[in-house]
């Protein structure tokens, strides 16, 4: 049983703990009870495999092992919206940079930290493939282009949820 706050809501651990339960000592299941675990929690808290591997009893180094090796798995938290900046020459030397500062400021965070309520993520990039439209940025996957910092508020307000 675990009542560790630091893995997420009390609803989350709930379901885990159950799952844990489910599972234990059932190192066959290590497929399912990680994604069910990356169901629940979104991603796979350092916390979560610890507690995987007490309960079904295998090394954290073999099912670290299999996290790695198969895409769908990730260690780190994913927002609901990823901005990548490309802060690569034909962007930078048209303003990347005070264009990534303006998103920054707006969202108070620095490039790789989520923003609390877990809807932003800003990264930055080398090239998005598109220099004709620098600077350029891609909010999960769609394009914006030959943008001012000015631009940046309206652009990220229109995300409303
Ligand atoms: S350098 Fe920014 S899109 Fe290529």
């Amino acid at each position: 049983m675990c009542n560790c706050e630091r893995l997420g809501t009390k609803e989350q651990v709930e379901k885990f703990d159950s799952l844990l339960a489910e599972n234990k000592g059932n190192r066959g299941n290590i497929m399912e009870v990680l994604q069910k675990t990356q169901g629940i929690f979104g991603f796979l808290p350092e916390l979560s495999v610890k507690m995987i591997s007490e309960s079904l009893g295998m090394p954290e180094s073999e099912i670290y092992g299999i996290i790695t090796f198969y895409s769908q798995f990730t260690l780190t938290p994913k927002a609901k919206y990823n901005i990548d900046v490309c802060l690569g020459t034909a962007c930078f030397v048209l303003g990347a940079q005070a264009v990534m500062d303006r998103i920054l400021e707006k969202l108070g965070v620095e490039v790789g930290q989520m923003t609390s309520d877990g809807k932003w993520i800003v990264t930055s990039c080398r090239c998005l493939g598109c220099c004709g439209l620098a600077p350029a940025i891609t909010i999960n996957g769609e394009v914006y282009g030959k943008l001012k910092p000015e631009d940046v508020d309206k652009i990220l307000d229109s995300y409303v949820d």
